[in-house]
């Protein structure tokens, strides 16, 4: 077991952002803020159909359009290369290499001029005709087939038939959810520019390594003559996890017309270009005992798919962690449409699955009499109840107390309708939450320069979650060094090779790098120190000392040590530097995956991991307290205030964590209450692909937002920290809905909640 750093200077009420003076000055640069000479700008032609094939394609007027340099169709485009398939992140369908269209939005041309204008008018010149095929739009078409599914997480224990037969109580229904776009506000964009065959690419990526890989492999390249920088991104939610077919077409731009091209995304491009959170169908069956034990689960999880690249989209995970309930039978399929491509959304798959089962609970604890938190409490899960492991550490009992009485859970009259205020009926509804986090490989550097001011580095991405600001504390608290003489740096894959963003695991991975880079860095200068007997440092090893005030001392004597810049000046040294590296304590993919996968009797997943063993399982947990109120003659639905209490582990920055709490929350409110792409019929088209037209919530929408971190520091990484990316946005739709219960009776099971559902 390694041991935790203390960190204790930096928890509290939390430091401020380090990169937000660059953020409102203007000084941060995002993708599509970089330009190189000579530069051209391309615009994108996207296919008006769902299904079919290209029956002819005229760039004529475009090709002769003002300031146009080239168009780029399946006619004439280069052969691209496929990138190796991966579990997390499967790279795209190399784009223009085919007639066949197989969503609305498809690219079927890049046009490249010398302006942005010049390029999106000859693109509107581009003449396509289609023969159209037959498109399955939605998942109750009768024609729509089931897509095979490599990656499922079907997952089975006990005797579920036999359980639920002989439960003294069964409750069972079915939930849907809706299709979501990614909407970060910042537009992604791409910038590439080659020199011979050398690439440089500014992107919007939460996944910098991963961009170099794909567009190598794109262009046969080799990775070390592809360089991808993305300093600042404005938001990313997964779909910078994998590679968009836009970012290949901008670097093919740029190597056809022999310039630098840029290319940013359109608000309706990114509806479709993106990825989206897909629609799910779930039909779930509990059984209990008039007691509240659960005895069986049954959960079946159907959520849509793209034709291209399948992706892990693991619904039942939450089914099998959350709650000690011997028999439980979960399956994982998906439906094939003619959709854009499917993406990984927040928490995706567990969120939606989370909406059925918290929601299920609160359909029991009715049926039984029973306090929705006493039956959760009843079936708490003291072990891994698939594994029967041991969580690294857990805190949900924590989290439900002192949620419960944050919020004034008590106050709640359980009967439905019976709480009012004015012309409003008041609805409390809580949820909880068991969501674990991905935690992948990382490295980093660390350097600290004869001035004694320290440079730490890594190639990852500040998708705006506190990136930059954690890490630089944290090196700051492991050197010893005030946070201002600590210089932290991202975003550039000639820095240290870092994972996707995502997950809710790159804290941890991160952190750990970090870690292990600073620890080595002390232990260089020990080295160097001890090679003169007369330091006060010779012969102490690491464990002997701490770091403190930008010297090392001994931890007997604090008196007796080193500034680092004496150091380095004795033995006539401009700077020392050490590399780090973390690896997730339980494997390479999700914690929870891994151990899940072992418990689980089918070998495919097992071997996509490389996993023999079962391990420790980690997660965070959370309870979500929500009241609503709601006008029953209007059908309006406010949500009035939410209560979280967070099991994160270690808090390294109570203000950034509470914020992506803050920002999950809002986000679930928005899945809750407002979000939901709506497809034409016919075409497929995306009639809403505007922030005029699909619903976000505003600031009007957001209520006062209590967070509270409860939980100890995690043994499963040596910095403590558990993810808090995803678990904020979990579990808010279940408490919407169960509070909107609560109000009026009426269960809503479709999401999101509203108006015409509640009249
Ligand atoms: Mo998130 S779907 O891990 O960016």
């Amino acid at each position: 077991m390694t041991t935790t750093v203390q960190t204790a200077a930096l928890v509290g009420p939390g430091v401020d952002r380090v990169d937000g003076p660059r953020k409102v000055t203007g000084a941060a640069r995002y993708p599509s803020d970089f330009s190189f000479p000579n530069l051209a700008h391309a615009a994108l032609v996207r296919s008006t159909i769902a299904a079919g094939t290209i029956a002819r394609i005229d760039t004529g007027a475009a090709e002769t359009a003002p300031g146009v340099l080239a168009v780029l169709t399946h006619q004439n485009a280069p052969t691209l290369h496929r990138a190796r398939r991966n579990v997390m992140t499967p790279p795209p369908d190399p784009p223009l290499q085919t007639d066949a269209i197989d969503h609305y939005g498809q690219y079927v041309a890049v046009v490249v001029a010398e302006t942005p204008q010049q390029a999106s008018a000859a693109a509107r010149l581009v003449e396509v005709d289609y023969h159209r095929g037959q498109a399955r739009l939605s998942a109750e078409d009768p024609g729509a087939k089931p897509k095979s599914n490599p990656y499922h997480l079907d997952m089975q224990r006990g005797d579920v038939e036999a359980a639920m037969a002989s439960a003294e109580v069964t409750v069972e229904a079915t939930f849907t959810t809706s299709e979501q776009a990614h909407s970060p506000i910042g537009l992604f964009a791409t910038v590439a520019s080659w020199e011979g065959d050398q690439l440089t690419v500014h992107d919007s990526t939460q996944n910098p390594f991963h961009v170099r890989e794909v567009l190598a492999s794109s262009f046969r390249l080799q990775e070390q003559d592809v360089r991808v920088l993305v300093p600042f991104i404005g938001g990313a939610f997964g779909a910078g996890l994998r590679v968009s077919p836009h970012t290949i077409l901008a670097a093919l731009a740029a190597r056809t017309v022999g310039r630098p091209v840029k290319l940013v995304l359109t608000r309706p491009e990114m509806f479709a270009g993106l990825g989206h959170r897909p629609s799910t169908v779930q039909r779930i069956k509990v059984g209990a005992s008039r007691d509240g034990a659960l005895v069986a689960i049954d959960h079946h999880g159907a959520a849509a798919a793209s034709v291209g690249t399948s992706l892990l989209y693991p619904i039942p995970m939450g089914t099998v962690a959350a709650y000690a309930c011997p028999n439980v039978s979960a399956r994982d399929t998906r439906v094939q449409l003619n959709i854009p491509p499917v993406a990984h959304m927040r928490a995706p798959g567990e969120a939606e699955g989370n909406f059925a089962v918290e929601s299920i609970l609160d359909e029991l604890a009715y049926e039984l009499g029973m306090d929705p938190i006493e039956l959760r409490l009843r079936n708490y899960a003291e072990v891994h109840p698939q594994t029967g492991l041991p969580w690294s550490s857990k805190a949900l009992r924590q989290c439900y107390q002192v949620g419960a009485e944050r919020f004034g859970w008590s106050r709640r009259n359980p009967e439905v309708g019976s709480m009012r205020e004015g012309r409003w009926l008041v609805g409390y509804g809580m949820a909880g939450v068991t969501y674990g986090h991905n935690q992948a490989k990382c490295q980093a550097q660390a350097t600290i320069r004869r001035d004694g001011s320290a440079y730490v580095c890594s190639g990852t991405t500040e998708i705006g979650v506190g990136t930059w600001t954690v890490m630089s504390q944290l090196a700051a608290e492991l050197l010893g060094l005030p946070l201002e003489r600590v210089e932290f740096d991202l975003g550039d894959t000639a820095m240290p090779q870092a994972p996707y963003v995502g997950g809710s695991g790159l804290t941890a991975g991160l952190g750990s790098a970090i870690h292990s880079a600073c620890r080595k860095l002390v232990q260089a200068f020990l080295d160097t120190a001890g090679k003169d007997a007369g330091s006060p440092l010779a012969g102490c090893r690491l464990e002997d000392v701490v770091t403190a005030e930008g010297r090392i001392v001994r931890a007997d004597d604090p008196s007796a040590g080193e500034r680092y810049s004496d150091i380095l000046a004795r033995h006539g040294l401009d700077e020392l530097t050490a590399d780090g590296d973390s690896s997730p304590p339980h494997g390479e993919m999700g914690t929870q995956i891994k151990s899940l996968i072992v418990s689980r009797h089918g070998p495919v997943a097992r071997k996509l991991v490389g996993l023999s063993k079962a391990t420790v399982p980690a997660g965070a947990f959370g309870a979500r307290f929500v009241e609503v109120r709601v006008d029953p003659d209007l059908g309006l639905l406010r949500v009035a205030r939410v209560v979280s209490a967070i099991d994160a582990g270690r808090v390294l920055n109570h203000k950034t964590a509470r914020s992506q709490i803050i920002g999950g929350t809002i986000q679930g409110i928005g899945t809750a209450m407002f979000e939901e792409v709506l497809s034409d019929p016919g075409s497929g088209r995306i009639g809403n692909a505007t922030f005029g037209d699909y619903l976000i919530p505003v600031n009007g929408d957001v209520p006062d937002m209590d967070v509270v971190f409860v939980g100890a520091p995690d043994p499963a990484n040596p910095i403590g920290v558990k993810g808090v990316g995803e678990v904020g946005y979990v579990g808010i739709p279940a408490a919407i809905a169960n509070a909107v219960h609560h109000a009026t009776g009426r269960r809503v099971r479709s999401l999101p909640i509203t108006i015409d559902r509640l009249l």
